[in-house]
C-alpha cells in the first residue's frame, strides 16, 4: 500500500542529469495526491527517535508544570499546548498535549521577546535535540521548497527565502494512553494549515493518508531512511489549487501511548498569498490566512499590521519588491 505514494530522492536534486525528473516528480505529487516519500533526506533516523523519548519526559510532566510554559501571546506556536480532543467514541475524551519549537532567533515579523521558544528546565536535552531537528528539517525543507518553486516557474529561492525566519513549527505531540482496545480514530481525518508538513511517523503506528482516485485511506509507516511531505491548506490557497492539501488523520490500533513530531512549514507572516500569482489574495497575508484558518490571533501583531497597511506605511516602503 505504502508504495503506492510517490517517492523521490533528495541526493537527484543535486544532480544535474536528475534534478528535472525530480522536480517534475515533486511537482506530479503536489498536483495530485498532495504528498510524497522522500528518501535520503539526510535526517538521522536516531536523532528523532531520542527527540521523541524526550518529549516523552516533558508531556508526562504534572499539568500544573507544563502550564508554566504556555505562551498565549504567541498564539500557542512556541510552548506549551493544550489540545481538548472532542469524544471519539461517544463517552472517551482525551487532551493532546504539544510542545512548540521555532526556530531560535527567528524574527517571524515578531521581534519580540514573549515569541522566543520557551524551555523546561526538567531536560536541557529536550531543548538541544529541538533546535538540531529542527535545523535538519529545515535543510530538508529548503530542497523541497526549490523544488516546488522551480516546478511552478519561478526561480529556485522564491519559496525558501519567504520561509526562512517564518512560523514553521517542530511539535512535539503526545497521545495518551487510551482503555480502547479496538481500532479507534485518535486523531480525526483534516488538512493541516501549514504550507507543508513533515511527518516522520511517530513512536506507535497510527498515520493514514486519503487517497482520493481509490477513496480509500492508506496506513503509513516511513522507513528509516524516509520522511513523508504533505501539502497544507496555505500551499493550496497560495496556487489556487494546483497542490492539493493531503487529508490525513491518526488511527490507534493499541492502547498505548503515542509520540510524534510533525513539523509544520509556514513562511512569515507577512509575506502575501499572492506571490504565486494568485491575483485575487494581493491583499492577504499569510498571518491573515492563519487567522481566519485556525484562529490565529497575536494582539500585538494586530497593532503592526494596521500600521502596516496604512496609507504611510506604504508610501515608505514603496520602494520594497
Ligand atoms: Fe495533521
Amino acid at each position: 500500500m505504502l508504495d503506492s505514494i510517490a517517492k523521490v530522492n533528495v541526493e537527484d536534486f543535486f544532480d544535474p542529469s536528475k534534478k528535472g525528473a525530480f522536480v517534475r516528480a515533486v511537482g506530479a505529487a503536489f498536483s495530485t495526491s498532495g504528498y510524497l516519500r522522500l528518501e535520503n533526506h539526510g535526517v538521522d533516523f536516531s536523532l528523532i527517535q531520542a527527540y521523541q523519548e524526550q518529549a516523552k519526559s516533558i508531556l508526562k510532566a504534572p499539568l500544573e508544570e507544563k502550564l508554566r510554559f504556555q505562551v498565549p501571546a504567541s498564539g500557542g506556536l512556541v510552548g506549551y499546548f493544550r489540545a481538548p480532543r472532542a469524544d471519539y467514541d461517544g463517552t472517551l475524551k482525551e487532551d493532546l498535549d504539544m510542545w512548540h519549537v521555532m526556530q531560535d532567533d527567528a524574527l517571524p515579523f515578531f521581534p519580540r521577546p514573549s515569541f522566543r521558544n520557551v524551555w523546561p528546565e526538567r531536560s536541557q536535552m529536550f531543548q538541544q535535540l529541538g533546535n538540531i531537528l529542527f535545523q535538519e528539517f529545515y535543510r530538508t525543507t529548503e530542497v523541497i521548497l526549490r523544488a516546488s518553486a522551480e516546478y511552478l516557474g519561478y526561480s529556485s529561492n522564491h519559496l525558501a527565502s519567504r520561509v526562512e525566519g517564518g512560523l514553521t513549527v517542530l511539535r512535539a505531540i503526545r497521545y495518551p494512553a487510551t482503555p480502547l482496545q479496538d481500532e479507534q480514530v485518535r486523531f480525526d481525518a483534516h488538512k493541516d494549515a501549514s504550507l507543508l508538513t513533515i511527518l516522520s511517523g511517530g513512536s506507535a503506528a497510527g498515520l493514514e493518508l486519503y487517497q482520493e482516485e481509490e477513496k480509500q485511506w492508506v496506513t503509513v509507516a516511513p522507513q528509516e531512511n524516509e520522511l513523508v511531505i504533505g501539502v497544507g491548506d496555505l500551499f493550496e490557497a497560495m496556487t489556487q489549487g494546483q497542490f492539493k492539501s493531503a487529508l490525513h488523520r491518526v488511527v490507534s490500533r493499541s492502547r498505548e501511548e503515542r509520540y510524534s513530531c510533525p513539523y509544520f512549514i509556514t513562511p512569515r507572516a507577512d509575506v502575501p498569498l499572492s506571490i504565486l500569482g494568485a491575483k485575487d489574495r494581493e491583499n492577504e497575508s499569510v498571518y491573515h490566512f492563519l487567522k481566519q484558518r485556525l484562529g490565529l490571533l497575536i494582539p500585538e501583531y494586530e497593532e503592526q499590521l494596521v500600521v502596516r497597511n496604512s496609507p504611510i506605511a506604504y508610501s515608505q516602503t514603496s520602494h520594497r519588491n
